[in-house]
């Protein structure tokens, strides 16, 4: 029998040591994994939450109280981008991330001046809509993403019900320097967003979903007074990530984004002709 301290001993016991604990590590990441998809589900529900003001804590929020505040309150649909038709009978289980990378769920993002920093995004996508007893639509929750400066940056923006106004933006993930581009999260910087015009007005003409007139964005410091009802200041020693966050809204509500989706939603409201009570 060899000594316990042999060459052979020390090699076989560490390969056992290393079968076990790789083992161990792939058995706990296959068994966590159902339980941070549902996580990462209720992460994405309370920044929905959160952008459409459905709660004053929706941080706080139990994943019970999630649930219940998003089955009571929320609808989501699957959105036909181009065609700004919904999917009748959609997959539950779409995930429009998985769409963007897939050849034959994607499209190009071509002829846009704003460039979100990908060069596909998926045809489909989940929109979420917050309506009221009579069916009346009160906010609409949009998807967005775009680049930053270390990775690309995903979250939500809620829109009035007068299809033209922020409501709330929220990012649920992102890879920004904390106290740089991470202040992405500050609430006070995204206390700003709320009441901005997404397209300028002209002549009692709302101009939804018109790129001519697209007006949303964040400004290199403090926005000129003629621009503060639509632009925000951008986030000091985070240039990159200010820049991208302003070229995604710009992408996403621009005519090859949301815009004729909103325009859509406005008409059907009664709100088509830009006369406040269409
Ligand atoms: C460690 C480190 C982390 C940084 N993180 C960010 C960031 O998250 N977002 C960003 O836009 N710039 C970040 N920057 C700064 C950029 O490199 C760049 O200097 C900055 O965007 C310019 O912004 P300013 O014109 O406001 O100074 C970081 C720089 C360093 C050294």
């Amino acid at each position: 029998m060899p000594p316990k301290d042999s060459i052979a001993n020390t090699f076989i016991v560490s390969l056992v040591l290393c079968i076990v604990c790789s083992l161990l590590v792939s058995g706990a990441a296959v068994s966590l994994k159902p339980r941070q998809k549902r996580n990462q589900e209720l992460d994405q529900k309370r920044n929905i939450i959160e952008a459409a003001s459905l709660s004053e804590d929706p941080k706080g929020l139990s994943g019970k109280e999630v649930e219940e505040i998003f089955d009571s309150q929320v609808t989501r649909q699957l959105l036909d981008i181009d065609s700004d038709n919904y999917v009748s009978e959609p997959d539950p289980s779409f995930d429009p991330r998985q769409a963007a990378k897939d050849d034959s769920l994607n499209v190009e993002i071509t002829g846009s001046e704003f460039d979100i920093g990908f060069a596909k995004r998926e045809q489909q996508t989940w929109v979420y809509l917050v309506k009221d007893t009579d069916g009346k639509i009160k906010k609409v929750v949009l998807p967005i993403y775009g680049m930053g400066l270390w990775g690309p940056l995903y979250g939500f923006v809620a829109i009035d019900s007068d299809f033209r106004t922020i409501q709330g933006l929220t990012f649920y993930e992102h890879k920004e320097t904390p106290g740089l581009g991470g202040e992405v999260d500050n609430k006070l910087w995204k206390a700003k967003w709320v009441g901005k015009q997404i397209w300028e007005e002209v002549d009692g003409n709302k101009n939804i979903g018109d790129d001519e007139h697209l007006m949303v964005g964040v400004a290199k410091g403090a926005p000129l007074p003629e621009k503060a009802k639509y632009m925000v200041d951008g986030l000091s020693g985070a240039t990159i990530t200010s820049r991208g966050v302003d070229s995604m809204l710009n992408y996403w509500f621009s005519e090859n984004g949301f815009g004729p989706y909103l325009k859509k939603l406005a008409a059907q409201q009664g709100d088509s002709d830009g006369s406040p009570n269409g």
